[in-house]
């Protein structure tokens, strides 16, 4: 086996390679500023790549990744991107985004404790504990970790909603607004889960996480309420009227 990673080296002079050909300012471009709309939140998946799965270039998106998307109040890490992105990027779309299958909400869900892990997974599997009976009246383990998986979207939105950070920039009138979302790895399509939030009296208004296990809105998964947006008809203020 080698010792070096030639073939990825090789790779990279290829994409600059190809990047420049299609586009000769690309890299100058890139050298002054980045200027990203969205700061994504996601799990460290491989198969889970911000740029790739929204189709954007480098510099559109600035990117925090840490297994099941969790967020901490006490790590340093994901406030310090948050206040970086909110603060200096000044980014307007906050996107947390997990994902069907994750083996991070599979392990919180298992019977076994110990690792580091499972500490980063704490407040996954408290709340998994707190409402296991609810949990575990789901008929399959595929469809109780798919439930689990958006849940935990959920909670972790409204924990990136009670940073300061966010606080402070609602506070002062900075157009910011949280999305949770869920990306399926069968099909490769992301889902807007909710919830949507874009001030402080949406975000104190907000149904509790607990409430939300015990009164989902959609019981099984959100695909079926996606596609039933995505179909609806259009509202009629947005109906085109004949003159
Ligand atoms: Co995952």
């Amino acid at each position: 086996m080698s010792r070096t990673l030639d073939h990825l080296l090789d790779r990279n002079v290829a994409w600059a390679h190809h990047k420049t050909s299609e586009d000769p300012d690309f890299f100058r471009r890139m050298a002054e500023q980045q200027t990203p709309r969205y700061l994504w939140v996601g799990c460290s998946d491989s198969r889970v790549t911000a740029n790739d799965v929204l189709g954007l270039d480098p510099g559109e998106v600035f990117v925090h990744r840490n297994i099941a998307n969790v967020v901490h109040s006490s790590d340093m890490n994901v406030l310090s991107v948050l206040e970086f992105a909110v603060e200096y990027l000044k980014v307007q779309h906050v996107i947390i985004c997990g994902h069907y299958g994750c083996s991070g909400i599979r392990r919180a869900l298992a019977d076994e404790r110990g690792a580091m892990l499972d500490h980063w997974l704490q407040p996954i599997s408290m709340l998994y504990r707190k409402h296991r009976s609810v949990f575990d009246a789901i008929p399959t383990e595929e469809a109780r970790l798919d439930r689990m998986c958006e849940i935990n979207i959920e909670m972790q939105v409204r924990r990136v909603a009670a940073t300061p950070i966010v606080e402070n920039a609602w506070a002062r009138g900075q157009p910011l607004h949280l999305h949770g979302w869920i990306y399926a790895l069968h099909d490769g399509l992301l889902r807007d889960l909710g919830p949507h939030l874009s001030s402080l009296e949406e975000r104190d208004t907000l149904p509790s996480i607990d409430h939300r296990v015990l009164h989902p809105a959609e019981p099984v998964s959100a695909l079926r309420r996606h596609a039933l947006d995505a179909f609806a008809a259009p509202p009629s203020c947005c109906t085109p009227t004949t003159a």
